[in-house]
């Protein structure tokens, strides 16, 4: 049994800023030595978790401040965070190639139950980590606590989302993508990036160590498992497979996307199976949490065919697409996909075997129907769809839900982020309008803004919508029993505070075997 609750080792943590620095103000950590963007853990299973760190003396370098060579880094999980019970430890090489990360999948551990890690290179310890296994296959769960997150420009606010996530003591972090903005530094916001707009993987490394030397998102990893998906600011806005928003030129795009990519596995913690293989990146998995949930973690970025109904000229002219767009034939065709082909039927596969209580599909972007009128256009009286989420993509969103329904899956929830704002909506049967099969909760963005002031109106318009708010910043925390999903919206007071205060600002309960939620 361990020496310290979960809990007491939290608040152990809060006021010993030299084990975590979660108590440090917002900015940089303060870390000497190879271990400045932190440690993480990740991808739980019943017997081990991924442990990650990348040694990066100068992190604002291109290189980190490293050799080209493999560095030999020492990795220790123990029972107790003082180390007094080390029950597995060894050796994995920092890779000159993959920009000195180390990403060590342990195994041999206990089912549910919390451990602490850390790294040692030249002699030089890293922060101590925690993390947690999850339960064994099939078993029986009381509860599960997750937080989640996305969306977190660094120069339009500081991380205090994060410090709150971290005293709501999650089990299990969950991020859904824009973990880094790669965009040219833009001054007058509370901080700005450190380098200019990357496109090869000097550059993405050093946006993300900006992004990483911040201490409370370190503190963040530290704290508990993260399971991670993109969207598509870790390569370009609004990217769609091979394109750009700019419909350039494919081949170059895919070495950006290559560049990309390379960085995101190197500051991510993920299981080697994820490694990407030059332009291409298999992010899409299941994480098992017992009897009491699945999480189909998916990417609908990487192979989703291109932006529909749009004018016949912005392609060849390399122009800019049109996010919004009015409807057209294009948009219903079953052959456009969002997860790619191979992708769906893997998600199908997993949505008729899983037998958890609750079946929540991760993913980057609004999946509910959404449209909007044309305010530019009124005598149209048309609406207009934004055909960079799944409103590009509605025959996709419509074979998700039958399959829902077919398969009889139990639960099923989606998590989404992306739009900057919080959101809860039911979502129908396509077949059959009144009967909803599953709810949407949108969780906040942790600091990107969202400029459009209509969104709560028009989105409040739409069907199955509960709750719009653009206004707030922040995340989502969901509560799950083996009876009933409690989500919270945490909303930020002012997210250009890094010791903003947090509050509830609407909450939702969804019972199992019933569909829809709810307002608590
Ligand atoms: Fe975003």
């Amino acid at each position: 049994m361990p020496l310290f609750s979960r809990r007491q080792w939290l608040a152990g943590a809060i006021a010993a800023p030299a084990l975590l620095s979660i108590g440090a103000k917002a900015g940089s950590a303060a870390a000497e030595g190879p271990f400045t963007l932190g440690v993480a853990s990740g991808d739980p299973e019943p017997d081990g978790v991924v442990l990650w760190t990348r040694l990066a003396p100068r992190p604002l370098e291109g290189d980190g401040g490293m050799q080209p060579h493999d560095v030999p880094v020492r990795w220790e999980v123990a029972e107790d965070e003082r180390f007094a019970r080390i029950v597995r430890f060894g050796n994995a090489p920092a890779e000159a190639r993959w920009g000195h990360s180390v990403h060590v999948e342990v195994s041999g551990l206990a089912p549910a139950r919390s451990y602490f890690y850390r790294f040692i290179a030249n002699g030089i310890a890293s922060p101590v980590g925690r993390t947690r296994t999850a339960p064994a296959p099939g078993a029986p769960v009381d509860r599960l606590r997750i937080c989640y997150g996305s969306c977190q420009k660094y120069e339009v606010g500081y991380y205090a989302a994060w410090r709150h996530a971290v005293e709501d003591d999650p089990d299990l972090i969950l991020f859904v993508g824009d973990y880094i903005y790669e965009g040219a530094p833009s001054p007058g916001d509370v901080r700005m990036h450190l380098n200019p707009e990357p496109f090869d993987i000097a550059g993405y490394r050093v946006r993300y160590a900006t992004y990483k030397l911040d201490a409370l998102l370190q503190a963040a990893h530290a704290t508990a498992p993260w399971a991670v998906t993109w969207d598509d600011h870790e390569v370009a806005n609004d990217y769609a497979n091979d394109l750009d928003e700019h419909n350039g030129e494919r081949a170059p795009f895919l070495l950006r996307r290559a560049a990309a990519y390379q960085a995101y596995w190197e500051h991510m913690p993920l299981r080697r199976r994820a490694m990407p293989h030059g332009a291409a990146m298999r992010l899409y998995r299941t994480l098992d949490w017992g009897s009491l949930a699945q999480f189909q973690i998916v990417d609908d970025r990487q192979y989703r065919s291109g932006h529909p109904c749009q004018p016949a000229d912005l392609l060849p002219a390399h122009k800019k697409y049109l996010p919004l767009v009015a409807d057209c034939a294009e948009r219903h065709d079953p052959g456009r996909t969002i997860l790619g082909s191979t992708q769906e039927a893997w998600l199908h596969q997993a949505l008729g075997g899983s037998r958890a209580q609750w079946n929540l599909l991760t993913q980057q972007t609004l999946m509910t129907s959404y449209a909007q009128p044309d305010t530019d256009h009124p005598e149209k009286g048309a609406d207009l769809y934004s055909v960079d989420s799944w409103g590009g993509y509605p025959a996709a969103r419509e074979r998700i839900l039958r399959r829902w329904r077919d398969a009889a899956t139990p639960n099923p929830l989606v998590l989404s982020g992306d739009i900057h704002s919080f959101a809860a909506a039911d979502m129908a049967d396509p077949d059959e309008a009144k009967r909803i099969v599953a709810s949407e909760f949108v969780g906040g963005s942790i600091t990107s803004l969202y400029h459009d002031a209509t969104f709560k109106q028009n989105m409040m318009q739409n069907p199955g919508f509960h709750f719009a708010e653009n206004e707030a910043r922040g995340y989502g925390r969901m509560d799950l029993t083996q009876r009933r999903c409690e989500v919270a919206f945490r909303g930020l007071s002012n997210a250009r505070d890094p010791d903003s205060a947090i509050s509830t600002i609407a909450a939702f309960t969804v019972e199992a075997g019933r569909p829809g939620m709810s307002l608590a």
